[in-house]
């Protein structure tokens, strides 16, 4: 397994960017400023996006396992490396997501906990609604990871 961090020609990984989050207009806005993590094994397995949102603070904005290697550990490993990747220059990573159970159960089993919530937030940033397992996504809940080891240097 290895993991590439991309940094141009990120447009490329945009059919994966797209499984995660489906409006493109909503990805070009941490599109540029992220780092694109690409995990391959053989070919390409899937990939992740991380912003800096201020100086300790960082979020994953994006993670997506193509369909048919989803649910074999992928996205997981993905998470451990970023995990490893941004330890020494992280306070706390967080995630937002729907409020979908299976999402909520991967980033938990990763190690993230919820952590707050922002209502109706898809309702007042998508363009049209969206659906997971049927049914209609409206807050995004956060989750974070709080890391330890940050040097103060
Ligand atoms: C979410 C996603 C990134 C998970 O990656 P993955 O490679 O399928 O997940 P893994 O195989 O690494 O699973 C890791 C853990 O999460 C759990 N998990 C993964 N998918 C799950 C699901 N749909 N429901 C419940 N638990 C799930 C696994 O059981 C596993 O737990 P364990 O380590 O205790 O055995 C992947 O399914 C995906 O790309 N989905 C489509 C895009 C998406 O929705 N991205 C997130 C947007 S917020």
């Amino acid at each position: 397994m290895k993991v590439d961090i991309v940094l141009k020609d990120k447009r490329k990984y945009l059919d994966l960017l797209l499984l995660a989050d489906e409006q493109e207009d909503m990805i070009a806005k941490y599109l540029e400023r992220g780092e694109l993590f690409a995990l391959y094994e053989g070919d390409l397995k899937g990939i992740c996006v991380v912003t800096k949102e201020e100086e300790d603070i960082y979020e994953l904005k994006n993670i997506a396992i193509y369909e048919i290697y989803q649910g074999q550990g992928y996205g997981k490993k993905l998470v451990e490396y970023i995990f490893e990747y941004y330890r020494d220059r992280c306070k706390t990573m967080y995630v937002g997501t729907g409020d979908s159970p299976n999402i909520i159960s991967f980033y938990i089993s990763c190690g993230f906990y919820i952590s707050h919530r922002i209502e109706n937030f898809f309702i007042d940033n998508y363009d049209h609604p969206m659906f997971e397992c049927g049914k209609q996504l409206v807050d995004m809940i956060y989750l974070r990871k709080d890391f330890e080891n940050v040097k103060n240097d």
